[in-house]
């Protein structure tokens, strides 16, 4: 009888639960134990670990976050952490580990691969910016949430003749932006691929004006910057463990110049973490669904050292390697489409 740990890491992100369920169930169906490591990289430092069974999951699928807890931990950064691990991987027996996260978790997850630790790897990211899948999990529902976001904007933009800056969550790549920017109606999309430029933003405002249209929605991503400067705009100083800055603070920023070039009355809305808070939309449950049930898969059949990849409908395993290598970011091309309906 094997026994699968799993692990969440990195922000949390909507269709978590499905996965670590899928996971669950499908070790079940094979007769292993299940065992729940708390809080990411953290939890495999500690030894925080326990036993996880299908009745503990049954009813998790509906819910956003994770029950597992997460953090952004790197054990890379802490002496010895690479080993401290590996001895509690074999204290509590563990014969293979599912990580589920984004770029940092699963940098961490194929480190450790490397290091001969068999492990399976889940992309989850509201970002969508993990390499060699076309999906993470929590993007579609951060999509719709931060598009219905943009969309109600319109009637409040509209009463006042307001032009609303809404900053939306991506750091460096500007997938939720760009969807939620095109399915919102926003008026123009900036996105961190992509440096803007004062002067366009003002003169399409400025047209739109012209035109009687006196409100405007500006979607940015927190990660855009204009053409001109080198640094992102940040909450605070504070890095994180895998050298994030905390992005936010763009929107307030350009709102303010907005306003100063057009003479528009202008307001910046950060919706922040409530486009990644609530429950999952059904497709982010289904693709987490299985993509769980794949990775215990991949390790019934011993394929380790890789990430569960979805291409277009269908699931493949790829080298870890490949999907941290770099970011996924929003080719021109895809943004030229967006561009097209500025103004
Ligand atoms: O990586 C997911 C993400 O939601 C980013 O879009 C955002 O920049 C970051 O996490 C926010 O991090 P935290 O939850 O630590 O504030």
């Amino acid at each position: 009888m094997k026994r699968i740990a799993v692990l969440t890491g990195g922000g949390d992100a909507p269709g978590l639960n499905c996965a670590i369920r899928a996971v669950v169930k499908k070790s079940d169906s094979y007769g292993w134990k299940a065992l729940a490591v708390r809080a990411g990289w953290a939890g495999l430092l500690e030894g925080n670990i326990s036993d996880l069974s299908v009745e503990s999951v049954e009813d998790i699928g509906m819910a956003g976050g994770t029950i597992l807890g997460t953090s952004r931990t790197n054990p890379y950064k802490i002496d010895g952490g690479n080993e401290r691990i590996r001895k509690n991987l074999e204290k509590f027996e563990v014969d293979a580990l599912v990580a589920i996260g984004g770029e940092d978790t699963l940098g961490v997850a194929n480190k450790l691969s490397g290091e001969g630790v068999p492990v399976v790897a889940v992309p989850k990211t509201i970002d969508n910016d993990l390499s060699a899948t076309d999906y993470c999990i929590g993007f579609e529902t951060a999509v719709q949430r931060a598009a219905e976001f943009v969309e109600n904007l319109h009637t409040t933009a509209k009463s006042h003749d307001r032009a609303l800056v809404v900053e939306i969550m991506g750091r460096h790549a500007g997938w939720i932006t760009l969807h939620a920017g095109m399915a919102g109606g926003a008026h123009m999309i900036l996105i961190p691929e992509f440096p803007f430029s004062m002067d366009e933003i003002a003169g399409i405002i400025e047209g739109r004006r012209k035109k009687g249209k006196m409100y405007s929605i500006i979607a940015v991503s927190e990660g855009a910057k204009p053409a001109n400067q080198e640094e992102f705009v940040t909450r605070n100083e504070r890095v994180d463990s895998f050298g994030h800055v905390q992005l936010g603070g763009v929107g307030k920023v350009l709102a303010e110049e907005i306003e100063k070039r057009t003479g528009a009355e202008t307001r910046a809305v950060i919706p922040g973490h409530l486009q990644r808070s609530g429950s999952p939309l059904a497709f982010d449950r289904v693709m987490a669904t299985r993509v769980g049930v794949m990775a215990a898969e991949l390790v019934k059949r011993g394929d380790y050292g890789k990430m569960v990849a979805v291409k277009g409908s269908q699931l493949s395993p790829v080298d870890l390697g490949l999907g941290v290598g770099k970011l996924k970011t929003v080719p021109r091309e895809l943004y030229e489409t967006a561009r097209m309906f500025f103004g």
